[in-house]
């Protein structure tokens, strides 16, 4: 890789020009081509960022120069788009889900071992101080044994326009941060109601899962709240409890505010510079290929444990 990581991004939704933003932000980087089947929009984010190659649909692949393709289109596309790149020999970042489909993430992941390209799925969370330090004091072993945890996605999203697979398209947040701070998950049981919008499936979802650790957790996503919450986490400890950013050291009983910034929203810089720095030193991301493909299997399962009203046992990717 030369040392200007040649970018193409695909989707230029909100969520597409924020990490356009940040690419072009990066000394390391240039988006050379963008992509919309919205050719009005294309045109505009182009001229607006004075990149010279405009694509409506995926010929934007056979772009030689590009060294790596950002999919930021709706979900649905995540999966064959992430799987287009990498047979085109290019590194991907996806915006989470890695895709919707399971077979779509084995074969990401089957691509990934072939190739040796980087996928980096867009696990913002990890990005936030607060996550960081609460990972660092986990590590340290400074709240012993993790023996339960919890975290949720709970945004009032009636009116947004993809209305699939809540639980599969935002559940990941939590539970990517779940598993980044106890390991794996082996099983998941789960529960749905459609009380409020009946109109789309499972918009109040619950899972429980069971970690290989032994611990436990659990999971709540829900499109319909009466305001939208920071996204927090809980995780009970031998040694203490944190609840979002406060945390409960023994004999105290008293929750203290932990010396760190939480970020409300989504740190896309952060998540964007390492994922270039990564490519430039030929590093592998912090969401490497196969973190991202167990996050997004752990979520797509819960559509099955809600069918099937019974526990489903998480298939493991050899390392
Ligand atoms: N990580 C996060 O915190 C976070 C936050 C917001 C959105 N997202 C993800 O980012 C993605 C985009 O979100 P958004 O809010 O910008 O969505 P959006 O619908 O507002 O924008 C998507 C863009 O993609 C374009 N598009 C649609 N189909 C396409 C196709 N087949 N090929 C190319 N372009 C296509 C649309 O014209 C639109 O401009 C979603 O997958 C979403 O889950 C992630």
């Amino acid at each position: 890789m030369g040392k200007i990581v040649k970018v193409g991004v695909i989707g230029l939704g909100p969520n597409g020009r924020q990490h356009l933003a940040s690419y072009q932000n990066h000394p390391g980087a240039e988006v050379v081509a963008v992509c919309d089947v919205d050719e009005s929009l294309v045109k505009e984010v182009a001229k607006q960022h004075n990149i010279a190659n405009t694509y409506t649909d995926l010929s934007i692949l056979e772009q030689r120069d590009i060294d790596m393709v950002a999919v930021c289109a709706p979900n649905p596309f995540h999966g064959e788009y992430t799987i287009r790149v990498l047979e085109t020999g290019k590194h991907v970042f996806v915006e989470k889900p890695m895709a919707l489909e399971i077979e779509s993430v084995e074969r990401i992941v089957e691509l990934h071992r072939e190739t040796h390209l980087e996928v980096m799925t867009g696990l913002i969370r990890r990005f936030n101080p607060l996550s960081q330090l609460v990972k660092h004091l986990i590590d340290e072993g400074i709240l012993g044994e993790i023996f339960y945890v919890e975290s949720d996605y709970i945004h009032d999203l009636r009116g947004y326009r993809h209305l699939e697979n809540p639980f599969g398209s935002d559940g990941i947040h939590p539970l990517d941060i779940l598993r980044w701070y106890v390991g794996d998950v082996v099983e998941v049981q789960a529960y749905s109601n459609k009380k409020i919008w009946p109109e789309i499936k499972d918009p109040t979802t619950v899972a429980i899962y069971k970690f290989k650790s032994g611990c436990i957790g659990k999971v709540t996503v829900t499109w319909v709240p009466i305001g939208t919450q920071t996204h927090g986490a809980r995780v009970f400890g031998s040694k203490a409890t944190v609840v979002n950013d406060r945390i409960c050291l023994p004999g105290t009983n008293e929750f203290i505010s932990l010396p760190v910034e939480n970020i409300a929203g989504h740190p896309y810089n952060p998540e964007d510079i390492h994922f270039i720095d990564c490519l430039i030193q030929g590093k592998e991301p912090l969401i490497n290929c196969l973190e991202g493909a167990k996050s997004t299997v752990a979520c797509l399962l819960v559509k099955d444990a809600i069918k099937e009203r019974k526990p489903i046992v998480i298939p493991q990717f050899e390392e």
